[in-house]
């Protein structure tokens, strides 16, 4: 496990709408490092940047056309190796997104192997040996494009129909068209992959959010067997030459990332966590409507925290640039009640650019690059009343999503000299994170009362002390049984908790941590 994460705190950026210091409406990699010092100065202590590569951007960046330039628009190589020196100066790492299942159309080993003759990438891409689409559901495969290309067969792709899949081979071959996992044609994919990744790593980069990191091996089994398999080679390969690089999945199950050897994983809001109950769903759990049940999160979570324990992390993010924000489920107060929720629970907490001041998802937008309802949640970072909230200098127009227009849209400025404001909050939090191990990544969770019913309340038990959280969403005052003593109140907001009578109250819409005996 790595060191620098036990106490580490992600900001999530998407570069396109972060800072743009040029003036052409599109945020860059100057515009981050004009930022930093704000990152530095909020406590966060590593970032994850959404893709940053040349692409077409039908997805955004996550169909990537050449894996070892950035996208001219944020700047060149060397910016990007800039940035990564700004931020290694302020203590902050950098961790690139890296998407190793799928490429753009217009990538180059995409074009060579649509062409009819043989050539080193004819068999890069997951190809049918005809023009029947209709092969029936692969597992880890969204289905096939035919039609298109000079050579005779459909193309299994792995998102969008623009994002044609690599080929890391199939778990079972029952098809004359399938590769084996071990056949040279899929071990030259996984090769270029680790190439890229020593690329970048090699320039100062600290390490990957990899995207969609289940779906690589095609028709594997429900437990992951071949993909875990796969990353387990490469990390074999990878790790010994960069022992601190650190490797985030968007696998959504944490005992099968773990295992595959990622150091962690995040916490998504879908199906498999039931995590959407809690704080991402309309009536979830933290907005005050104790009508979900959110027992299944907590076994899920307890299943996954158990098998993962000391071999790597499971984050808990504020949000992410695939759903609404936050603000859009959760009202002013509710939003701290969460942020004191991921910044005390185990593992590496990520916040999504803009959330700490509260930003909104700004519905019915135009789609952007592919972003459909997912543009809202992309929109310019609000920095301070001036033009485009302090975002870019261009003209309104030229802005590559449009700022949320309301009046009295949140910004950093305002916040930052408001001593209780929603952005001081997240600081304050972030910061008595730092100070207190047992509210870091390894500090022991013990749920004290998880249920349907309010408070919401856990322990988390550090080497030297233990410290209790107990979080009320509800409008009036509620308790549960604990028998454990106060020695000081660290944080509290709305109102202290007490223990009196071996019964914790909790006042309405507040939360403390308690350092407790
Ligand atoms: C991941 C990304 C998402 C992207 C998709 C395809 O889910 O987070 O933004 O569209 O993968 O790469
Ligand atoms: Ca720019």
């Amino acid at each position: 496990m790595q060191e620098w994460l036990k106490n580490a705190v992600f900001y999530e950026i998407y570069p396109q709408s972060f800072k743009d210091s040029n003036a052409d409406g599109i945020g860059d990699f100057q515009g981050i490092i004009e930022k930093l010092d704000y990152i530095k100065d909020m406590g966060f202590t590593a970032i994850w940047m959404n893709p940053c590569f040349a692409s077409p951007f039908y997805d955004a960046g996550y169909d990537v056309e050449d894996f070892y330039h950035v996208a001219p628009r944020y700047g060149t190589n060397e910016d990007l190796r800039r940035l990564f020196e700004e931020a290694h100066k302020r203590g902050i790492r950098v961790l690139l997104d890296l998407v190793p299942g799928h490429t753009a159309v217009t990538c180059k080993w995409f074009k060579e192997s649509m062409k009819d003759e043989q050539n080193p990438y004819t068999n890069r891409y997951v190809w049918t040996n005809d023009l029947n689409t209709n092969q029936g559901e692969i597992r880890n495969l969204n289905g096939f494009i035919a039609g298109f290309s000079e050579r005779l067969g459909a193309c299994g792709v792995n998102y969008f129909t623009t994002q044609p899949a690599l080929n890391y081979g199939f778990a079972k071959v029952t098809k004359s068209w399938q590769f084996e996992v071990n056949s040279p044609e899929a071990t030259a994919t996984r090769d270029e992959l680790i190439n890229v990744m020593r690329f970048w790593l090699g320039m100062g980069c600290d390490g990957f959010r990899v995207d969609m990191a289940a779906y690589l091996v095609k028709a594997d089994d429900n437990e992951y067997t071949a993909t875990i398999k796969l990353w387990q080679t490469i990390f074999r390969i990878i790790r010994p030459e960069f022992p601190e690089a650190v490797f985030v999945s968007e696998w959504g199950l944490a005992k099968q990332a773990i295992a595959a050897g990622f150091d962690m994983d995040f916490m998504l809001a879908n199906s498999l966590s039931r995590y959407g109950d809690m704080c991402r769903c309309e009536n979830s759990f933290f907005s005050g409507q104790s009508k979900v049940d959110i027992t299944r999160w907590l076994e899920i979570y307890m299943e996954n925290y158990r098998k993962t324990c000391e071999k790597g992390f499971i984050c808990f993010i504020s949000g992410n640039h695939d759903v609404k924000r936050a603000a859009y489920y959760l009202d002013d107060t509710r939003m701290r009640l969460m942020f004191a929720f991921i910044m005390s629970m185990p593992g590496v907490p990520f916040v999504y650019y803009g959330d700490e001041i509260g930003m909104r998802y700004i519905e019915n937008l135009k789609s952007v690059e592919g972003g459909y309802h997912r543009t809202g949640a992309r929109t310019p970072m609000q920095w301070n009343h001036s033009t485009n909230a302090g975002f870019s200098s261009a003209s309104a127009e030229d802005l590559y999503i449009a700022l949320d227009h309301s009046k009295d849209r949140p910004n950093v400025m305002a916040q930052q000299s408001e001593p209780d404001s929603l952005l001081n909050c997240v600081k304050e939090l972030i910061r008595i994170r730092k100070e207190n191990e047992p509210l870091q990544s390894e500090g022991e969770f013990v749920p004290v009362h998880i249920n349907n019913q309010y408070p919401f309340v856990y322990l988390r038990k550090g080497n030297e002390k233990n410290i209790l959280i107990a979080i009320n969403p509800s409008e009036k005052t509620e308790e549960c049984i604990c028998s454990m003593e106060t020695v000081k109140v660290l944080y509290h907001f709305h109102g202290e908790a007490v223990i009196e009578d071996n019964k914790l109250k909790v006042p309405p819409l507040s939360v403390s941590y308690i350092e407790v005996k």
